[in-house]
Order: structure tokens, then C-alpha cells, then sequence
């Protein structure tokens, strides 16, 4: 029987097959555009995808007489989904940390009680309430009226889909009850349930429509809808949970909050409830869990948060969650399927990376083709070999995982995997580093390349352009791996200047495969707009190794202004001790940071990509807050001896709140040292300096607090 079109090599086509198969392709492919672009819900791989359009570009190459006018490569880019406006949350969208086990339960408790624990016989009552698997979205009412609803995005900023939120019955039009604050900001999952998701699957199969992957994904793609008719039709339902800005605090804890949003309107979850001890919280758990299979809406944990909102307030936050709520997550979901390859992937601190390329298996509603293998030892120690079955694991959005290998009874006869030692991506070596502190060896293995190897430049640009980095829309991983290829994009700077070289290029980017007039222009735009980034963004875009985003923010609060934080880096490279000891001096960074900050900066090809780009950008200096109104905004202050009236991770918590700096010595630099009973030489120190002194109480009040 002859091959049909489709899985006939392109040179082997009669020409009448490869008509057809034009036709074919161009309908394909648009179809998964439009899956991509508009309904964010891509049914195939980006390899897969890719492989389409070159099939499709190597059949008009051979038959040119036959391309399409409808064909993909005649498209400007494909149709972007059009925009929602932009809307910047007045508050914040924060996100949440996980507990996995029992007793990262029980360290968050014990976290909460060595915090508070200054205010005796303090009792600490948190919520223990589901984690609802879905979306959420910030609603706005003003004097009682819904105004306007938006997406998280990235937490600062989301899209304006009023519209569509509109026609979900759960959220009310106008809030019910009297005494409503003139400003109220309702915050909550957008979900599906399972027999809407059911009903919705059935109807699409019947019309030969597209096939739904989960209710998660689902309600996403609904909400997103331009046409809010079809956001309508799917029957979307909201739990409203916390509160972004109120013109006034009707309540003053957690419990009374969200039952206030019930009082006004909102569905509220039935399965909230407060409790104290660590055993409540466990046994809330469980009995969540148990009615898990039963709620008809997914959930994927339990959310812990601590119910007086004045102990929130003082708890405060790290980077973009709030230190007084956790996430207690489910076990992770299991599959076996087998391992078909293993390869290796160089990270942007050169990291080797095994991943495991996997017969493709559902594992909790989602299909799984790769899995992280972590690092040599973990390989050794399970003793995974391509071909053998294995138990894959995923969990929420971690990457899935290889968990072991099942006893097929063929797996001696596999070879034993060797791990490389050389870079796959540029030939150095890779090695596994002498870990002084532990005296053992590294886990993980590192190409030597560093600036050579291509691999570490990419994933370097990636991170550069990344979401937590600098968040340039539209230029993602695909794109960045693409410009890298083709020589557009090979150094940070390149990104800013890649609209200039585009006009005079000849082979300007709307020109390019994929792209057009449009698109591109978007793009330029976008990286426009980010022309003045945020310095804690910036400094953590850097990629420097052990600098993520609390330590970038750290740096960011310590120095202000990026040519702070460059001159006192470059200068402890350079070896000037008292630069070196100022940066150790700052709360919260150790000698890891500190060795990994100045091997950066010890390196003239960093300082000239620094260089280079600080040529194309403004940073915008770090500012607080609450900066304006406070007293101590960029003081640099130091608290010692037994404080009474908090504990010193909360006078730090609250000095930082308010703009200042909190150092562990006292220095020519220290503005202020707050001093409690038993303070001895800091506080000798200080005088000898003239540095301003007082108590807990004058600190107080200085502060107003
Ligand atoms: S509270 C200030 N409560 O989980 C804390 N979040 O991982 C803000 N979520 O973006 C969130 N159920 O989309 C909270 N009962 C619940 C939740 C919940 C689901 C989601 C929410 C958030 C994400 C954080």
C-alpha cells in the first residue's frame, strides 16, 4: 500500500500529492495559530509545530509553482490575540509559598510564634481554607458598583477583562448591604467545574470541535475571550477569598473579612475555618482532602493564613508573597511510562542538567513528555536506564520528576547511563566543584565554558528577558533562542539596540519567518517600554549565580541607584576590603553571595556588557513605598541589645517597611543605632562617632507606629 501525503518524505511527492499536502499544511497550521495566539491552548509541541512549517517551507521550495496564497509563509506573523488594556493593581497581587509535608506546616507556626514571640501569651489563630485551582482576578467596586475586573498578570500589572467577568453570575453587579466602603477591591479564583467541564468536552466533541485539557486551563482560555458572549456560554464560577484596596476596613481579621464579602454578595468557600494548633491545621487538611474527589472543582491544596490582620500587617512580606499565609499542597500525582532518552541541558550558570525524554502519559489531567532527572547522583542512585519503565511524578507547576524505576525484568540487560564530562553545547569540561563548607563534592556538574559556551550565553538572555527579569512581552524563550541563532541578539545590550539595527538591516525582522510588519513592530514596542526597569528587576536580570530576586531587592533597597551597586561591587572585586565588608554588612547576604558577586564583577567581559548596556538603559533608583511620609526613608540603622517590644527580625522587618536600611554594625555610615537594655560596645561605638541613639520607646516614637 503506498504512504499517504502526509507521511511521505518531502522528495518523494508526485506533484499532485504535494498540492494536497499544501492545502493540508495550511490548514494545520493556521489551526494551531489560532490554538497559540488566540485561544492560548497549544495542541502540539513547539517542535512538532515547527516541524510543520518546514515541511511546509521545503514543499513550496520544490514545487514553487504550486505555493498558496493562504500559505503560512506568505503570513505577516501570525495574528496576535487582540490586547486587553493593561491595568495596574493598586495593590499588589501577591503569590503564595508551599508547604509539602506535615512539618513544613509545623515550621510555619513555629515561624509565626519566634516572630511574635515578644507579645506574651500571644495566640496566634490562623484559616485553614482550599486552594482553588483556578485564576484569579481582582474586581474593583466603587460606592457598590463592580467597575472594573482584572487578571493577576504578573502581580503588579494585569489585563482589563471587565467584560467578560461580567457574565459570571457569582460575581454580583452591585454589592448588597449598607455601610460599603466608597473603594472596595474583591480578589478570588475564577474556576470551572468538573461537569461544566464535562458538558462543555461533550458539546465540543459532538461538533467535531477542539478537545479541552482540564478545567484549569479551560476557564483561562474563557476568560480571555475577546467575544465575552463565549465567555458566557461556559459558566464560570468565583470564590472570592482577599481583598486588594479598601477605602476602609470593615473587619479587622481574616475570618471576618471574608465573611463580610459573603454579607456583600460573594460566593464564599464553606470549607473555611479558623484554627490554632498545628494538629487543627493537619486535621482541616485531611478533611479537605478527603472531600476533594467530591467538591466537583479541582483543588490542589490548603491555604493557611494568619487571621489577625494586624499581625499580618506586622508579619509583612518576602519578594511577592506574604510571609503570613503558606500553601499546603497535595501529594504529587503518579504515572509510569518509559524512558526513552536522556539528554543533557546546559543552564545559564552552566549547569548540567539531565532531563528524560519520555513516552508521552497523563499525569493528573496533563500530558508529560519531559522530566528532570536532577544531576548525576540522583541517576546513579536510582539507577534509571533508557528504555526502562519509570514512575513519573508532577506536582502543581513543578517540573515532573522521574520518581524510580519498576522491575520490567529486562532492566540489567540496559546499559548503565554515563553522565558526559565535557559541555554537549561548547566541549569544556565540565566538572563538579569542591564544596569547601561541606567538604564533599558538588551535586551538580558545570560546563567551564562560562562566556564561550553558546548555551550559557542563551540561557543567560532568556533569563535577561524573563518575566521575574526585565518582562519583556513577546520575546520569550523561542525568540531569544531564535535571535541568538541568526546573530540579532547576542549579549543583554542587543536587546535595546535591536530596533535601531533592524532599520537599517537588510533583512529586517518583519521580513523573517513568523514575523511581519506588525509583530514585530509589537515587539519593539514592548522592549521600549522597558527601557527604565526597576533596579531590584535589573539586578536580578543580571543572572549573577546566588542572586535571586530577595537578594537583587536587598541590593536594590542597600544602593538605591544601579552605579551604587556597580561601584561597590566592583570595587570589592578589585579588592578594596572595607567595599567588601560593606556588602557582607548588609542583612541577609552571607559569603556565598557576596564570592559569587565578585567573581562577576572580577570579570572585564561582565563589566563591558554592563557597560554596554547601561549605555542603552535608566534604570529607575529603588524607592520604598512608603518612602515619602517616613522619617527613617534611607537611613541606614542598627539595632541592638534585648529589645522589648519586638523581636529583631520584626525591627528589621518594620525599619525595611519604612525605608531604611538595616546594618549589624555600626559604622561611619549608621545614621541611627536603636539601643535596648544591655547594648555595650555598638552602642560605645555609636557615641564615639556621634552617631544618633535612642530607645525602643523613641524609636516608636520617631516611627509613629
Ligand atoms: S490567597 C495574599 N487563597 O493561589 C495571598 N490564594 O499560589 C493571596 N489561590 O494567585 C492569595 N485559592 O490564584 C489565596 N484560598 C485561596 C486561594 C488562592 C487559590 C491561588 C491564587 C494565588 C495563588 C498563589
Amino acid at each position: 500500500m503506498s504512504k499517504a501525503p502526509a507521511d511521505k518524505p518531502v522528495d518523494a511527492l508526485t506533484e499532485e500529492e504535494a498540492v494536497t499536502e499544501l492545502e493540508r499544511l495550511a490548514d494545520e497550521i493556521a489551526r494551531h495559530d489560532r490554538a497559540y495566539h488566540e485561544q492560548d491552548k497549544p495542541l502540539i509541541s513547539d517542535a512538532d509545530y515547527d516541524a510543520l512549517r518546514q515541511r511546509n517551507e521545503a514543499i513550496e521550495a520544490r514545487f514553487p509553482q504550486h505555493v498558496r496564497e493562504d500559505s503560512p509563509t506568505m503570513k505577516v506573523g501570525a495574528a496576535p490575540a487582540e490586547g486587553f488594556a493593561k491595568v495596574r493593581h493598586a495593590v499588589p497581587m501577591l503569590s503564595l509559598g508551599n508547604a509539602f509535608s506535615d512539618e513544613d506546616v509545623a515550621e510555619f507556626v513555629q515561624r509565626a510564634h519566634r516572630y511574635f514571640e515578644r507579645d506574651k501569651d500571644l495566640e496566634i489563630v490562623f484559616t485553614a481554607e482550599p486552594k482553588i485551582d483556578g485564576l484569579s482576578a481582582s474586581l474593583r467596586y466603587e460606592k457598590g458598583k463592580f467597575v472594573q475586573g482584572a487578571t493577576r498578570g504578573d502581580g503588579q500589572e494585569g489585563e482589563d477583562i471587565t467584560a467578560n467577568l461580567k457574565t459570571i453570575d457569582d460575581i454580583p453587579k452591585s454589592l448588597k448591604g449598607d455601610n460599603i466602603p466608597d473603594v472596595v477591591e474583591v480578589r478570588g479564583e475564577v474556576f470551572m467545574t468538573h461537569e461544566e467541564f464535562q458538558a462543555l468536552k461533550a458539546r465540543s466533541a459532538a461538533e467535531g470541535g477542539q478537545d479541552y485539557v482540564n478545567p484549569r486551563n479551560t476557564a483561562a482560555g474563557s476568560l480571555r475571550q475577546k467575544d465575552a458572549s463565549v465567555t458566557a456560554s461556559r459558566n464560570l464560577k468565583f470564590f472570592a477569598y482577599a481583598w486588594g484596596e479598601m477605602s476602609a476596613m470593615p473587619e479587622d481579621t481574616q475570618y471576618g473579612m471574608v465573611q463580610k464579602l459573603g454579607e456583600w454578595g460573594f460566593v464564599i468557600n464553606p470549607l473555611m475555618k479558623r484554627v490554632i494548633t498545628v494538629e487543627e491545621m493537619l486535621e482541616q487538611y485531611r478533611e479537605i482532602e478527603t472531600q476533594r474527589a467530591t467538591l466537583g472543582y479541582d483543588i490542589d491544596g490548603v491555604v493557611y493564613k494568619v487571621d489577625s490582620l494586624e499581625l499580618q500587617r506586622r508579619w509583612g512580606f518576602v519578594a511577592r508573597a506574604p510571609r503570613w499565609a503558606i500553601a499546603h499542597k497535595f501529594p504529587a500525582e503518579q504515572a509510569t511510562t518509559v524512558l526513552e532518552a536522556i539528554d543533557i541541558q546546559v543552564g545559564r550558570t552552566g549547569a548540567l542538567t539531565p532531563v528524560a525524554r519520555l513516552k508521552p502519559v497523563t499525569v493528573g489531567g496533563v500530558v508529560v513528555e519531559n522530566a528532570t532527572l536532577h544531576n548525576e547522583d540522583e541517576i546513579r542512585r536510582k539507577d534509571v536506564r533508557v528504555g526502562d519503565t519509570v514512575t513519573v511524578q508532577r506536582a502543581g507547576d513543578v517540573i515532573p520528576q522521574i520518581v524510580n524505576h519498576i522491575d520490567d525484568g529486562h532492566h540489567a540487560e540496559r546499559e548503565e547511563y554515563v553522565f558526559p564530562e565535557v559541555c554537549p553545547a561548547c566541549g569544556s569540561p565540565a566538572v563538579r566543584e569542591h564544596n569547601e563548607k561541606t567538604g564533599k563534592l558538588d551535586a551538580v556538574r558545570r560546563c567551564t565554558g562560562e562566556l564561550v559556551c553558546p548555551a550559557q550565553a542563551v540561557e543567560q538572555l532568556k533569563h535577561f528577558v524573563s518575566r521575574d527579569a526585565l518582562d519583556i512581552e513577546g520575546l520569550g524563550n523561542k525568540q531569544i533562542a531564535a535571535f541568538f541563532e541568526d546573530g540579532r541578539i547576542m549579549r543583554p545590550a542587543d536587546v535595546f539596540t535591536l530596533a535601531a539595527r533592524d532599520a537599517r538591516s537588510e533583512k529586517p525582522l518583519a521580513e523573517q519567518e513568523g514575523w511581519g510588519p506588525v509583530s514585530a513592530q509589537k515587539l519593539f514596542d514592548a522592549i521600549e517600554a522597558r527601557r527604565k526597569p526597576e533596579l531590584d528587576r535589573l539586578i536580578f536580570a543580571l543572572g549573577i549565580r546566588h542572586v535571586g530576586e530577595t537578594t537583587a531587592a536587598l541590593f536594590a533597597r542597600t544602593y538605591g541607584t544601579f552605579e551604587a551597586f556597580e561601584a561597590a561591587a566592583r570595587n570589592a572585586a578589585q579588592g578594596d576590603d572595607e567595599a567588601r565588608a560593606g556588602l557582607l554588612d548588609i542583612d541577609g547576604i552571607g559569603e556565598t553571595v557576596v564570592e559569587s558577586l565578585l567573581s562577576f564583577f572580577a570579570n572585564d567581559r561582565n563589566i563591558q556588557a554592563i557597560s554596554d548596556l547601561m549605555a542603552e538603559i535608566e534604570p529607575e533608583p529603588y524607592v520604598v513605598a512608603s518612602a515619602d511620609e517616613s522619617p527613617v526613608a534611607g537611613k541606614t540603622v542598627v539595632f541592638t541589645g534585648s529589645l522589648e517590644r519586638m523581636s529583631r527580625s520584626e525591627a528589621k522587618a518594620m525599619a525595611e517597611r519604612l525605608g531604611a536600611k538595616v546594618s549589624g554594625s555600626v559604622s561611619a555610615k549608621t545614621d541611627l543605632l536603636v539601643a535596648g537594655p544591655g547594648a555595650g560596645s555598638k552602642l560605645k561605638k555609636a557615641r564615639e562617632l556621634g552617631v544618633e541613639t535612642m530607645d525602643e520607646d523613641g524609636w516608636f516614637d520617631l516611627v509613629g507606629e
